[in-house]
């Protein structure tokens, strides 16, 4: 450990403490943390440090190298595993990423440390526990030159607050610092000021700016000086009122780089961004080593500023929330503000009401490149996929995947017969709604004829036994032969091959796809019976873990088998270890059809680009603020915010290459993956 962090430690506890990114959330919830913090802050009797380390993320051990080469195990999960890999190894040599972990450090103060930190945790909703130390930025002798400390071959350089940002700011305005792409220590030091001593500070700090602005008056006087005197006179006032606590606050950072230029490069950085916030951040020159000692935390820093709770507060230092990823949760693509890996578990039951989700975006946002992620992702983890594709777009990965595509126009190699499919219970019921979608509404004559048909043909059930089956019995009776000649041109030929073909439905192996888009018209709403019936029978009997896909369900708004399936699916599936993944175009669905389902069944929505009327539908659906509604405006193909729970989360899509490879025929350069 270097000098500086092991002095941080001497006589200092330390925590490692997580929280919540606060710039991924509600407005609500993020004032809701920020209240909590300063509820904390306000009752907070001793000095202490938060420090935010910065460290790169290297490739070990956080990112196993590939344990089986593409296609080895001749299974499509252990291609999709190595690709998952291989695109998080080669994403990290390309961007450069960073973990941010924040540390808590209290002096020692003779007990009640636990119990202080406890109602941090509790109050703010953060997890950790007791750390040895700081991770060290530099180790080995400190050598110290003017503007800069060589430490093992590592040049650090410090920066001290000079002025506090001159622009109103919120929580989370510090992310403008930490975002900065280095490696660095950023200490925050604050103490409480007793109100007695803080006002007799604050009044001689007023008179002293008074008699300057006096001074500066002939000339027009000083912006920075009224700014200073009026914070004065509010900190006085929140004294007066009670209305908060005065602290004094230092920032100390220390950047750490391997080369004197580098080290120059990410300081200006960091500095310009203080500046846009009309602050600003001062070199320690000359003054190097207290510096870096103020930056962990292990002696008091030499500048100090008054501030009240509320602004104490904004100092929030928890905004990179992000674990990378493991194998067990589908990876999606990055954080759009952090740059970290964004998976999802829709399984996680105890976090999420159910296990689906929900998409809108509209067209050519990137849904069904979603939707097949999602699909191939599943597979990755051994889940079992449908898709219904009412476009026939996921017929590449279907089949890469190792699974089948069925296009019903197609006379598939499977059957779905009516009388087999589901319950047999509610078999004459459901081949009434199916000979009633084909034929046109049946008389009261025609129907109990049907009925009477069924009961009797189903008293000998067979296998063989289809819905061509009821043409003679129904032909043989005078109610019947008008529905008997409306029937026959269903059960025969090629519609007959679809309608009236014995058969359990597909078996799912991997991923299966079912598409719907070359159907005649006509035959769409019979066809798609035939499928919801199959498709909630297998949901129900399949004992594993299964995500369902329908693509485009604004398409099918008005099929009610289809309607019913979707609603049936979205209340009851997970129950069945399911999960449906509904994506639909506009907004506007959200008022009914497909889009109310999703958004009122579905513990997970992705939303995606939207015209400017549709961002304000979803705004108020999903309480979104505004930067979040004109992020939606902006968004281009593959950008979603992910929302869950208070979570809103910016997500760009990115696949591995070959899951791309597989969703769009497309081989990246250079890659070895051939799409099947
Ligand atoms: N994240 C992504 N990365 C790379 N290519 C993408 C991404 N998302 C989408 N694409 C490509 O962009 C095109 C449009 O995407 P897609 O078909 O998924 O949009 P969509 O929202 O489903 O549109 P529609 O509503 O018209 O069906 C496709 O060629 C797809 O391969
Ligand atoms: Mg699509």
């Amino acid at each position: 450990m270097s000098a500086a962090s092991a002095e941080s430690s001497a006589g200092a506890s330390c925590w490692r403490l997580a929280g919540a990114d606060l710039l991924e959330l509600t407005s609500s919830a993020r004032e809701r943390l920020a209240t909590a913090f300063a509820g904390w802050l306000d009752q907070l009797e001793t000095g202490l440090t938060l420090v935010a380390c910065s460290r790169r993320l290297t490739m070990e051990p956080a990112i196993p190298a590939p344990m089986v080469e593409a296609g080895a195990a001749g299974y499509p999960g252990a291609a999709l595993e190595a690709a998952r890999l291989a695109h998080l190894r080669s994403d990290l040599e390309l961007r450069p990423r960073y973990r941010r972990p924040v540390f808590l450090i209290l002096p020692a103060a003779g007990g009640g440390e636990d119990e202080i930190v406890s109602q941090l945790a509790q109050r703010c909703q953060l997890t950790g526990a007791r750390a040895t130390g700081l991770p060290a930025l530099a180790e080995g002798e400190v050598r110290e030159a003017a503007s800069a400390l060589r430490q093992g071959g590592r040049w650090l350089v410090s920066l001290r607050l000079g002025r506090l940002p001159g622009v109103e700011v919120e929580p989370g305005w510090l992310w403008t610092l930490l975002e900065v792409a280095a490696e660095y220590d950023l200490a925050i030091h604050i103490r409480p000021r007793p109100g007695l001593a803080a006002d007799r500070h604050l009044r001689r700090r007023m008179r002293g700016l008074r008699a300057r602005v006096l001074a500066a008056g002939a000339d027009g006087g000083d912006p920075r000086l009224d700014a200073a005197l009026e914070a004065a006179g509010r900190l006085r006032r929140v004294l007066a009122t009670g209305t908060g606590r005065v602290f004094e606050v230092a920032v100390t950072v220390s950047l750490g780089a391997d080369s004197l230029a580098e080290a120059r490069a990410q300081e200006r950085a960091m500095r310009a961004r203080m500046d846009a916030l009309r602050g600003n951040l001062l070199p320690a020159w000359l003054d190097q080593l207290p510096a870096r000692l103020e930056s962990v935390a292990a002696v008091s820093p030499a500048r100090w500023h008054l501030v009240d709770t509320i602004e104490l507060a904004t100092f929030w230092p928890w905004l990179d929330a992000g674990r990378d990823p493991s194998s067990d949760v589908s990876l999606l693509g990055r954080h759009q503000r952090t740059g970290r890996p964004v998976a999802l578990d829709l399984h996680s039951g105890h976090q999420l009401a159910n296990a689906n989700l929900g998409v809108v975006a509209s067209s050519g946002s990137g849904k069904s490149y979603l939707a097949g992620l999602v699909g191939l992702e599943a597979v990755r983890r051994g889940q079992l996929v449908v898709v219904v594709d009412p476009e026939n777009e996921h017929r590449r990965w279907c089949q890469a995947a190792g699974g089948e595509y069925l296009d019903l126009s197609d006379q598939p190699a499977v059957g779905f017969n009516i009388m087999e499919l589901g319950d047999p219970g509610d078999v004459p019921l459901a081949a009434m709604e199916l000979v009633g979608l084909l034929c046109g509404p049946l008389s009261t004559a025609e129907s109990g004829c049907l009925l009477g048909t069924l009961d009797r043909l189903l008293e000998t059930p067979s296998p063989s036994l289809v819905l061509g089956d009821c043409l003679q019995p129904l032909q043989a009776t005078s109610e019947g032969r008008a529905l008997a000649d409306r029937l026959r041109p269903w059960v025969q030929g090629s519609p007959g091959g679809l309608f009236s073909r014995p058969g359990r439905g597909p078996r799912v192996r991997s991923a299966l796809g079912i598409g719907i888009r070359d159907l005649p018209p006509s035959w769409v709403p019979g066809a798609t019976l035939l499928v919801s019936r199959w498709l909630w029978a297998w949901a129900k009997s399949e004992p594993g873990v299964k995500q369902v896909i329908v693509d485009e369900a604004g398409l099918l708004a008005d099929n009610p088998a289809l309607q019913t399936l979707i609603s049936q699916l979205a209340r009851r599936i997970r129950k069945y270890r399911g999960s449906l993944m509904l994506l639909t175009q506009a907004a506007g669905d959200l008022a009914g059809g497909a889009g109310e389902v999703a958004a009122v069944n579905s513990a997970t929505m992705m939303l995606g680009g939207q015209v400017a009327a549709g961002a304000l539908r979803l705004q108020e659906a999903f309480d979104l603020d505004d930067h979040q509604r004109e992020w939606l405006q902006q968004a281009g193909r593959g950008h979603f915010l992910l929302v869950s729970g208070t979570r809103r989360c910016p997500l760009l899509v990115e696949a591995p290459a070959l899951h791309h490879a597989w969703l769009t025929g497309q081989t990246p350069a250079g890659s070895a993956w051939e799409p099947h």
